[in-house]
């Protein structure tokens, strides 16, 4: 009815479609989970949920971190920082095939399961069997009294607010968000960082809000990427360390919003495989932000230059190498490389909206998919 659809562009707040909205609203929900939560000129994290349980995650001779979807990639992102900072070992399980392996789970094992609706089945049932076998369950969880929510022991909101866009994108930055409070918090108590990386550390993520609000900024140029290569047929992103959960992420979007076939692959194993798809038609995204690969990514793109794909790189601002081999460059700010892929993501949010938007297509409900998988 009419009345439905004034309260639906009411709720959209003036954009275009909730999808769009939600990319729009990170500076803020990113604030607002660190808010209460992060103090970095004191260096202190508050993280109530969990702190009667941090003698137990400190001590946890090894995370088992698991999700589905894109809240797989936030718990594949924080794998590598978290082994970082914290030198525990991590591993990162997809919901359904933990739960039906017969997994090796004991006490002394700490299970971190991220989930933005808190109802995604197989990540409900595989953490009900981690519990029986005497875990310590964290949930990561976006909706307030959510079945995950309610079965774990204790655990972390995102406090991003409804997310209505059936794809994710400003739950799985409060998600990074999340894990950076949680992983930095434990590495500052096991003392496995030094207090002046720690300090730098909070004031990165306390500076994130602002960077992404100044990556917004690049909303409209974005848009004319994406129409220029909205016909390509497949993409590859491609991504190393701290960046390739960011590349996977990057390619799952862009499948879910546009249709197009995207692979994420880590840039190094291109080579083994991925290569012989470049041609002059593939377009290939690369997240090239200064960290200690970046000249390894450079050479990467070399090789993607040379078999004639066209590069549309992610780089940081004042990067004088990566515009003279790419096709397009997306100029992000300068962070540093732990807190990059909560950064790097937003572009390729973007680079899948409008993508999308370009070739007119349902957006905020892709085909096939749903919100929330309560079904195995
Ligand atoms: C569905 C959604 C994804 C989401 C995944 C996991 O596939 O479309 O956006 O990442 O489920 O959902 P959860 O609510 O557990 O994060």
């Amino acid at each position: 009815t009419t009345l439905d659809l004034k309260l639906e562009s009411i709720e959209k707040s003036g954009y275009q479609h909730f999808m769009l909205k939600e990319i729009f609203e990170q500076p803020k929900t990113v604030f607002d989970c660190l808010r209460g939560r992060l103090y970095a000129d004191e260096g202190k994290i508050i993280l109530s949920g969990i702190e009667q349980y941090l003698p137990e995650i400190t001590q946890a001779e090894r995370i088992i971190i698991i999700a589905c979807g894109t809240s797989w990639h936030a718990g594949l992102a924080a794998e590598y920082f978290i082994e970082e900072t914290c030198r525990i070992p991590v591993e990162v399980e997809y919901a359904s095939e933990f739960r039906y392996r017969n997994p090796i789970v004991k006490k002394g094992d700490v299970i971190i399961a991220i989930s933005q609706s808190g109802e995604t089945a197989d990540t409900l049932v595989a953490i009900e069997k981690a519990k029986e076998q005497g875990a310590l369950i964290l949930g990561i969880v976006n909706v307030v009294g959510s079945s995950i929510a309610r079965i774990s022991h204790a655990g972390a909101y995102t406090h991003a607010g409804p997310e209505i866009g059936v794809a994710s994108t400003k739950a799985f930055t409060a998600q990074l968000a999340v894990l950076y409070l949680t992983a930095f918090k434990i590495a500052q108590h096991r003392q496995n960082i030094s207090e002046e990386k720690y300090l730098m550390l909070c004031k990165e993520l306390e500076a994130v809000p602002e960077k992404t609000a100044q990556i917004l900024q690049l909303n409209e140029y974005i848009e004319t990427i994406a129409r220029k290569y909205k016909d390509a047929v497949s993409c590859l992103f491609l991504g190393r360390g701290y960046n390739f959960p960011i590349a996977l992420e990057g390619a799952l979007k862009l499948k879910e919003i546009s249709y197009i076939h995207a692979e994420g692959y880590p840039a190094a194993e291109m080579k083994h495989g991925p290569i012989a798809l470049v041609d002059e038609k593939l377009p290939v995204i690369f997240i090239a932000t200064k960290d200690q690969y970046h000249e390894k990514v450079i050479s990467n793109m070399q090789e993607i230059k040379a078999r004639k794909g066209k590069i549309i790189a992610i780089a940081t601002e004042g990067d004088t190498i990566t515009p003279a081999l790419a096709d397009d460059v997306i100029f992000v700010p300068e962070a540093d490389e732990i807190i990059s892929p909560i950064l790097n993501v937003i572009p390729l949010q973007l680079l899948a909206y409008h993508t999308g938007v370009a070739k007119d297509l349902d957006v905020d409900k892709p085909r096939n998919l749903a919100k929330s998988v309560t079904v195995e």
